[in-house]
């Protein structure tokens, strides 16, 4: 296992890449398996949950080539097989597979997915649409068997507006008989992206990014290349690293408007953002005033840049409160940012933080975004060294983190534990 040390107090300057984004690559790549001919995709990020994904791909009997940012999928050799563990227990996503094996084979019996556990994350409304196409759905020993004769079209209400869930009934549904309506879907542009590649793959799906998404099923579907949408994620977490340094960065290859929320914020605590049309530039100032954040499914200001927003948060003047409307617990960075020095407390759903400076410390990465704070965090500290555990958990979201950091002028590395 590594840890990253992080010697902070400069300021971030120049210029970083941001790869393709990890919430669509991992919906993708199980979409491409309902293509009966090859799949191209072009911007993938190089993640270790890509890399177990492909894995999985292969598994199944699919053949699957990844050099750089491009994975070549063909899935001709297909397999109809049980998947109750191993790898599908490593990662949150591995519930794409339930819908895609579904349309696919009208079949799939997916171990429960593993992934980020930073509070009990249900799959109740994937199911409940599952059951609407008229897929039969029963836990097989901590498993779940899902099967259907015919998936037909149905109309389905989200009770939770749900990423996953729109998705995998998107999946499913691009095969069923008939046409599927699914209302109070989720408008996230990693929903647009996969209903973008599952047309291109001869799918009819339209009104996605919008709360109303039909789909008029096909007989089968082909192979296209597709090109996926910049992490819009990690590009607000170096939105805020640049802010939090005090730097001058330029952010490379993003969609800005799928960066509103955030960009909104920042310019309300003070921070100078300049849009170009495929960059955003961040100026950090020396003094930035606390404000409000409320975390919202999109277009709202993502849950997923809440904790590394935290961290932002200290280096405000006054008393700043971030509530998380999509996640009611989503704070395991909370008491490592304390242990930094940060005067944070939790009341129900929201984190209240006072502004000052924060010192190094030994902490650990509890999930994803959580070492996302604690690098941010850790990247202000002028004196000592921070030292974060739980590396393997930002390398699921962050590739190349140390070089970018580097790059921007940062004094990171990665050290063995
Ligand atoms: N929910 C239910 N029932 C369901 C599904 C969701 O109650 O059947 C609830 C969840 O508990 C949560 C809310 O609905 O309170 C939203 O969950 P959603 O289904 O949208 O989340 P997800 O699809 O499991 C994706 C991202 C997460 C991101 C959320 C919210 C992937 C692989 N994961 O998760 O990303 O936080 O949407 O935007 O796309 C991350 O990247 O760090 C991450 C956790």
């Amino acid at each position: 296992m590594e840890k990253l040390m992080i010697r902070g107090g400069r300021p971030l300057r120049g210029t970083v890449q941001i790869s393709g984004a990890k919430n669509s690559a991992v919906a993708l790549l199980p979409a491409s398996l309902l293509a009966e001919t090859e799949v191209v995709l072009d911007n993938l990020p190089q993640l270790s949950d890509v890399a177990v994904y492909s894995e999985i791909l292969q598994e199944l009997g699919g053949k699957v080539t990844w050099e750089g940012g491009v994975m070549k999928i063909d899935p001709s050799g297909l397999v109809s097989k049980p998947m109750p563990n191993g790898k599908v227990n490593l990662l949150r996503a591995s519930y794409y597979l339930m819908g895609a094996l579904l349309g696919r084979f009208g079949e799939a019996t997916i171990g429960l997915p593993g992934g980020c556990n930073f509070e009990p994350r249900p799959i109740d409304q994937h199911i409940k649409g599952f059951e609407a196409l008229g897929a039969t759905v029963t836990n097989d020993h901590g498993s779940i068997r899902i099967s259907a004769k015919q998936l037909r079209g149905a109309k389905i209400y989200l009770d939770v507006v749900s990423v996953g869930a729109t998705i995998n009934i998107m999946l499913a549904a691009s095969k069923a008989k008939g046409s599927t309506i699914i209302e109070n879907a989720a408008k996230e542009p990693e929903i647009i992206d996969v209903a973008t590649l599952l047309n291109s793959m001869g799918a009819k799906i339209k009104g996605a990014g919008t709360e109303t998404i039909r789909i008029e099923g096909v007989d089968s579907l082909h192979g296209c290349r597709h090109s996926i949408i910049p992490d819009r994620i990690q590009a607000g977490t170096y939105m805020i690293a640049a802010a939090a340094t005090r730097g001058d960065v330029l952010i490379d290859n993003v969609i800005p408007k799928h960066l509103e929320a955030m960009t909104a914020k920042l310019l309300e605590m003070g921070v100078q953002v300049y849009e170009l049309d495929e960059a955003i530039r961040i100026v950090g100032g020396p003094s930035y005033e606390a404000i409000d954040v409320k975390a919202l499914v999109y277009p709202g200001f993502a849950t997923d840049l809440q904790s590394p927003m935290t961290s932002l948060l200290t280096q405000a003047t006054g008393v700043s409160i971030l509530s998380d409307y999509v996640y009611s617990n989503r704070f395991k960075h909370v008491p490592e940012l304390v242990r930094m020095g940060a005067k944070i407390r939790v009341e129900g759903r929201s984190a209240i933080i006072e502004g000052g400076p924060l010192n190094a410390a030994k902490v650990q990465a509890a999930d994803l975004r959580a070492g996302a704070a604690l690098t941010v965090a850790g990247l202000t500290v002028s004196e000592g060294i921070t030292e974060i555990t739980g590396v393997e958990y930002i390398d699921r979201g962050y590739d190349f983190l140390v070089d970018n950091l580097r790059r921007l002028g940062a004094d990171v590395w990665r050290e063995n534990e």
